[in-house]
């Protein structure tokens, strides 16, 4: 399976072409400079010249508070250019894979979003990615994976910025304690997209690792694995404000993936092992 990814240099670009090296696939990851996906052209030229069978969306703006000021940009990048890339990789019959977030839905559920829960964005990244949603679904046979909490190596992540404040803290580290959501670790996330692209499946699919925690829960857990004695103490939303605003509950049903790939998510301690691990 040839496999070209769309923003290769990204956290979940770097983790997906590792992924498909691993598996013996041919791959190609070009980064904005190599390819801007802004660019139908451009977008055009990198599918003919590589004749993918997969083509995996990780191009993105993702910063949450930047989308916020950045609105044109959000749109452009994370709505319009996604139906560039869907056409492109359908034009010599090649599978697309969008990567999607929590963020399309209002957050204030109790129970986790199953992949037919009415969304209601609630900042200009939720948005904007609806709006990029739209775009690739309108290509027949797309596959559109839901994820959440990204954190591994080769882009900004919460367990990274923890790490660097846990090393100096200066006074108790305020975490929020009341959003619920689950950490997904990029290299699960990278095979979960491999094994969905291999099988042919289509429409949307909910990934993310388990268990469910805040993220103060979540931080604390980094702590611990990290032997760091600083006090880490819950805050609240309010407490520490955003210029986008967050969902309170991002849990997504990943039943759906569960049967399409015969095996449960994987457990997101186990990825913050090896991240802590290996970096
Ligand atoms: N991170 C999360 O927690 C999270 C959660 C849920 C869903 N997602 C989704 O997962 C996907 C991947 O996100 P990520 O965390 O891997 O983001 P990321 O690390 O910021 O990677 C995005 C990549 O897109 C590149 N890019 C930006 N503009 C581009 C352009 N015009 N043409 C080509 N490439 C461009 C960026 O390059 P530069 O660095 O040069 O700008 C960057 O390498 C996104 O769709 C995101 O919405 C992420």
């Amino acid at each position: 399976m040839r496999v070209l990814v769309f923003g290769g240099a990204g956290l979940v670009g770097r983790a997906m072409v590792a992924e498909a090296g691993r598996r013996g696939w041919p791959v190609a990851g070009p980064d904005r400079d190599e390819t801007d996906v802004t660019d139908p052209a451009a977008v055009a030229a990198a599918v003919a010249r590589f004749r993918p069978d997969l083509v995996v969306n990780c191009a993105a703006l993702a910063a949450v508070d930047a989308c916020e000021v950045e609105r044109e940009r959000a749109f452009r990048l994370n709505g319009e250019a996604v139906g560039i890339l869907a056409s492109a990789a359908a034009r010599p019959g090649a599978r697309f894979v969008h990567l999607s977030t929590d963020y399309v839905f209002d957050g204030e559920g109790t129970v986790p979003y199953p992949e037919d829960h009415p969304t209601a964005p609630r900042s200009v990244y939720g948005a904007s990615k609806l709006e990029g949603e739209r775009r690739a679904l309108a290509v027949p046979g797309t596959l559109l994976v839901r994820t959440s909490w990204i954190f591994g190596a080769g882009g900004p992540n919460f367990v990274d910025t923890m790490r660097v404040k846990l090393a100096s803290p200066g006074g108790p580290l305020p975490v929020v304690a009341d959003q619920v959501g689950a950490p997904t670790y990029a290299p699960f996330l990278a095979r979960a997209l491999a094994d969905l692209g291999e099988s042919g499946a289509s429409g949307i699919v909910h990934y993310q690792n388990r268990p469910p925690v805040s993220w103060y829960e979540f931080a604390l857990e980094i702590a611990r694995r990290l032997g760091s004695a600083a006090e880490i103490r819950p805050a609240t939303t309010d407490e520490v404000p955003r210029p986008a605003r967050r969902p309170r509950y991002s849990v997504l049903a990943v039943g759906r993936f569960e049967r399409l790939a015969g095996r449960p998510v994987e457990d997101w301690r186990e990825g913050l092992a090896r991240h802590l691990g290996s970096s």
